[in-house]
């Protein structure tokens, strides 16, 4: 008998938190996993991973064993804490790294799926935002060195299509994902929130608190990055979760599950959206997705994780 041939996938940014979470899931569907890592900000779950492990970095990448049939490229620095850190190696990531994958999907004949950010919409004029709107990036604003990283990106898979040098690719633009194996100390507002009142501190809340985001659970984004991959389907195309909050009543929701340790106001960063909300309705209509975990649920296992790792 012949055996069939086991399907190979690069997952760059693997160790990472959305990596982690992929790379299982991929293994468990059967996939054999090569990991590309620079172990700038490995997850706490990168331990153990179902897949062989290659530390680099996607701007030079070391030798890689291919082909490969599938590359999931995910490395970049991710929080702004961590992109703000190192602007200009922020924007080589974004579009260095990108050119690397695209030039080695090329030669292997794979697939690319590219998880770009819905930090390319800035901060919104359009409301919720759909994968038709074009964005409002501050190019001369500190968060410029990810956002427009992105944008490059995700301009190159565009024009490597146009240009036919590779074979297929999917593009999606992720909204804020939270759940386990996030790094605690990567200054998102989750973590930041649960981290504070875990230890009996009062709420860090930026502004008045009134700016409103999506979050979605992991688990979910990882199954609408499945359904896209399985559909092969081009993009752009938003995951996330089309439920808003207010920082107010993130707070809130951390309160009723934690206990109430106060709350601090600071000032609001630069460059902060004050609105973030995807419209989902390109990902329902091709695959029929949509998140299924809310918040109070996919906290409490936030909750969970944390307390497991201190
Ligand atoms: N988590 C979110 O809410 C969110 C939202 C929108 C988009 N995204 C995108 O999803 C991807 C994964 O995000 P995450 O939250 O898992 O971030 P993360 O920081 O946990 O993971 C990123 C991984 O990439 C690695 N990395 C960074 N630069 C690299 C380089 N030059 N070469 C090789 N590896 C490198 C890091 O070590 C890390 O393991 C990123 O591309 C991010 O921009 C995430």
């Amino acid at each position: 008998m012949i055996a069939e041939h086991k399907r190979r996938v690069l997952v760059t940014g693997g160790a990472g938190f959305l990596g982690c979470h992929l790379v299982r899931r991929l293994s468990r569907e059967g996939w054999d996993v090569t990991v590309l890592d620079d172990y700038s900000s490995p997850s706490p779950l990168a331990d153990n991973l179902p897949a062989t492990m290659v530390v680099g970095s996607v701007v030079a990448p070391p030798p890689l064993d291919g082909p490969f049939d599938l590359i999931c490229h995910l490395a970049s620095p991710a929080s702004p804490p961590r992109y703000l850190l190192d602007p200009v190696g922020t924007l080589r990531t974004g579009g260095e790294g990108m050119r690397q994958v695209l030039d080695l999907a090329a030669a292997w004949g794979a697939h690319v799926l590219f998880t770009s950010t819905s930090e390319i919409y800035g901060d919104p004029e359009v409301h919720p935002q759909p994968e038709s709107y074009v964005g409002a990036v501050d190019v001369q604003g500190p968060r410029a060195c990810y956002d427009e990283g992105k944008r490059y990106a995700e301009a190159l898979v565009y024009a490597y299509r146009r240009a036919g040098l590779h074979r297929r690719s999917s593009v999606v633009r992720l909204f804020n994902t939270y759940g386990p194996g996030m790094h605690p100390d990567d200054g998102r507002v989750v973590t930041a929130f649960l981290g504070s009142a875990l230890v009996g501190q009062p709420l860090p809340i930026f502004g008045d608190g009134s700016q409103t985001r999506s979050f979605c659970y992991v688990d979910d984004v990882i199954d609408g990055l499945m359904g896209i991959l399985a559909g092969e389907f081009p993009g752009p195309l938003n995951i996330g979760n089309d439920v808003e909050v207010s920082m107010l009543e993130l707070a809130d929701v951390v309160e009723r599950l934690i206990g109430s340790t106060g709350r601090q106001f600071l000032a609001l960063p630069d460059g902060d959206p004050k609105v973030r909300k995807p419209d989902l309705a390109a990902i329902r209509e091709l695959t029929g997705w949509q998140a299924t975990t809310d918040l109070a649920t996919g906290l409490s296992n936030t909750i969970t994780y944390l307390r497991e790792l201190t």
